[in-house]
């Protein structure tokens, strides 16, 4: 029985989105071209049944008697200009539905009376809330919202429960659902075949590992039909919400996980699933195989929200296209969110930066400045009476070599980790006060290195990593960011290695996902621009807040000293990783084979030229050089392009892309006239041919071709490339071979 049915359509009318009731249960469906994205799929949330609800006991979930009070249509076209971005200008334009649902409660009997009789009446209860569709050229967004009701007031949510049914049994590009760590190898798999895969998917040697079902996924998940449509979930603006997994169900699904009572990732991995529905609760009927349904973070308690009205949730998105460059070029995450809350942005920049950073990922030097302890406690030890261990990184000799190199080219600030007082014990020790955040070590001296740096026009970059001790780092945070202020620090690189203290919280519940939030408020207010590691995935607040410049929230170019990544992991990340905000990636290895200058046997899967073409190819107002200074003053006519490329931009065209074999882009940078082009591929190679058409007709660019040599190869001959300069203009084409593990890039500046 459909009790009512609307539907609406894209601006270009690609896309269409139909909302019904069906025996009470909000569906929705979405087509592109007239084939199914979406198949019906329901919408409804669990609650929990909890003393601290408004309706305590008596807590109803919001899955099933609804029916429509009102249904609204409108159109939107704004275009806004980013403070930081692939473009200058974006375009908001959608057609928006949203519809008034209300569910009647059942009838309460109260005493009303005066006592002259028996006084007991008999009250109707019901409460309203909002689904909310907006439909976008190149995808949905929908979303609940709550508004404030003496029947919705406080409420517990114990799971969401948004189906995502899919058409067919998709490729799908996924990493295992996991409420702790991120940092996985992306599997390439049918749906049938996540279940079979999930184990050997898993990273189990991650410090933080928390996955919570055999078909448990991560968003952004990137799929492709067999008949050629590029389909992506994810969600945006999360805040004051927990991250949101996908939980397929598949032929073998007997029941939805689901777990109540806490738990830290002690406790899985091993899901719990409950035959027949969730514990203590109502059981609804499993959706259909291929269905993704929506599975939210825990907090330590094992409940997925606290909610007080009015609120709504995150945007739930959908993109959708035949062209695989439509994925990444699409804005619908970033439009989703709110506009710009910061009132002044002028003191936010696009950055470009090295560090002392990759010599200790790699083991040649330390963080820690003694090993003489088995472990400190930070207000009991007179760390200048501590003896060295003569392989701390962060000293005032390396960090000036590190500045001086900054300066001759052109990076704008150096990143120094290990300069503060506590990184003998730091990560998975339960330890609550494990760094103050403001007390160098006795090697480092902060006003002398800053007024250095900043003789010679560059900044320090700010580390604090975390250890996952979120208490301790809001207790210090004021210290910290004053301290930053008062030696000309700009921009923090935040962390958060090893499982959450307070214990048996997840890194992406709700309480965390509001610890980062609050982080990149407190450093607005001090004029301080975040990239924020280990935190929970983008999901575009930097729109709202542009002084998140960067996040890790994935595997980073440290893995490449940890056993190393597939040749094919940054031809996936943008269709993935990337569409919630960019990545601080840590990019430009020119000396792969670690065991050149380390005792490391792990290897980067990459060549020099392919390394170049991340800049280009892995947006990010925030770019590392990562390698170290000798290393490119070895390789210095390649490092040119590194000097020379932008990272902030007025337009990107995505030239040609596959999710998982190539990307090639052409960006123009911010304010010029000059072009930088960037190709990547995988472990196969891939010609690329651009037509520059692009370009402005009336001039000529010196071009710089950074390229992969013939015979160079990601593993036997990384660092054979060729540099080729000619002058060209627009119609011209130019044919580029990248190598197994390769790709290019090309500077073309305007004559
Ligand atoms: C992990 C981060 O990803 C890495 O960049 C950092 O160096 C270490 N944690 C230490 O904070
Ligand atoms: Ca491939």
């Amino acid at each position: 029985m459909l009790a009512f049915a609307g539907n609406v359509f894209s601006p270009n009318g690609n896309i269409e989105l139909k909302f019904s009731v069906d025996n009470g249960r909000p569906v929705y469906e979405m087509l592109y071209k007239e084939k199914p994205v979406i198949l019906p799929s329901h919408l409804g949330l669990e609650l929990a049944k909890d003393k601290h609800a408004s309706r305590g006991m008596d807590e109803i979930d919001l899955m099933e008697g609804f029916d429509v009070m009102d249904e609204k249509l409108s159109e939107f076209d704004e275009t806004w200009k980013p403070v930081w971005g692939e473009t200058a200008t974006i375009r908001n334009h959608y057609n928006e539905l949203a519809v008034t649902l209300r569910q009647r409660l059942p009838d309460t009997t109260e005493y009303k009376g005066d006592g002259t009789n028996d006084g007991l009446a008999l009250i109707s209860h019901e409460r309203e809330i909002i689904i909310r569709f907006r439909v976008y050229d190149d995808g949905i967004g929908l979303r609940y919202e709550f508004p404030q009701q003496a029947d919705l007031n406080y409420f517990l949510i114990k799971e969401e429960h948004t189906e995502f049914a899919m058409a067919g049994d998709h490729t799908a590009w996924w990493l295992p659902g996991d409420y702790d760590t991120q940092e996985q190898e992306t599997q390439q798999s049918k749906l049938s075949e996540i279940r079979s895969r999930m184990k050997q998917a898993v990273n189990w040697s991650n410090s933080s590992v928390a996955v919570f079902s055999e078909t448990g996924v991560q968003t952004s998940l990137q799929m492709k039909s067999d008949d050629g449509l590029y389909i992506n979930i994810h969600e945006a603006a999360c805040a004051d919400y927990s991250t949101m997994h996908l939980e397929l169900v598949d032929a073998q699904t007997k029941a939805l996980t689901s777990k109540l009572g806490g738990g830290s990732n002690a406790y899985t991995p091993n899901p719990t699933t409950v035959p027949g529905g969730s514990p203590a609760g109502k059981s609804y009927p499993l959706p259909k195989p291929f269905t993704f349904v929506s599975h939210l973070t825990p907090d330590a308690t094992g409940l997925k929200g606290a909610m007080q009205t009015p609120c709504e949730t995150p945007w739930r998105t959908v993109m959708v296209s035949d062209d695989a460059r439509d994925m990444l070029s699409s804005n619908l995450i970033l439009n989703l969110n709110e506009p710009c809350k910061l009132e002044d942005t002028s003191w936010i920049h696009p950055t470009k930066y090295c560090g002392v950073w990759w010599e200790m990922i790699v083991g040649k030097s330390t963080w820690n400045y003694t090993n003489d302890y088995p472990s400190i406690k930070l207000d009991q030890i007179d760390w200048k009476k501590v003896k060295p261990n003569g392989r701390h990184a962060a000293n005032n000799e390396k960090v000036k070599r590190y500045i001086d190199f900054a300066a001759k080219n052109g990076l704008d600030e150096v990143l120094v980790e290990g300069w503060n007082v506590g990184w003998e014990d730091w990560a998975n020790m339960w330890k609550r006060d494990v760094f103050d955040f403001v007390t160098p070590y006795p090697d480092f001296d902060i006003k002398m290195l800053n007024d250095y740096a900043h003789s010679k026009g560059v900044k320090l970059l700010m580390h604090h990593e975390t250890s996952s001790s979120t208490q301790n780092y809001e207790r210090h945070i004021k210290e910290a960011y004053e301290l930053m202020n008062k030696y000309g620090y700009d921009a923090v690189k935040t962390g958060y290695v090893g499982d959450i203290i307070p214990r048996g919280d997840h890194h992406y519940s709700q309480s965390m996902n509001n610890h980062y939030l609050y982080v990149v408020k407190e450093a607005a207010k001090h004029h301080i621009m975040v990239n924020a590691h280990e935190a929970t995935r983008p999901t575009g607040l930097c729109r709202t807040y542009p002084n998140l410049v960067g996040n890790e929230s994935a595997r980073g170019t440290e893995y490449e000293a940890f056993g190393g990544s597939r040749p094919d992991h940054t031809c996936i990340l943008p269709f993935t990783r990337l569409q919630g905000g960019p990545m601080d990636y840590t990019p430009g290895i020119f000396v792969t084979r670690l065991s050149e200058w380390s005792d490391n046997t792990s290897w980067a899967r990459i060549t020099i030229a392919g390394s170049l073409a991340l800049y280009l190819t892995m947006y990010s107002p925030l770019q590392m050089a990562a390698d170290l200074p000798e290393h490119y003053e070895k390789f210095d006519d390649a490092f040119q392009f590194i000097r020379d490329v932008a990272c902030d931009w007025d337009e990107s065209i995505y030239l040609e892309a596959e999710p998982a074999d190539y990307i090639t882009v052409a960006r123009k940078a911010k304010g010029t006239d000059n072009w930088f082009i960037g190709g990547k591929c995988d472990e196969n190679g891939h010609t690329a041919v651009i037509k520059l058409d692009f370009l402005d007709k009336d001039k000529k660019y010196d071009c710089t071709i950074y390229a992969d040599a013939r015979n160079a190869h990601y593993e036997k001959n990384p660092q054979a490339y060729t540099i080729t300069k000619k002058v060209v203009k627009a119609g011209q084409t130019l044919k580029l071979q990248e190598a197994p593990g390769g790709g290019f890039a090309i500077s073309l500046m305007a004559k």
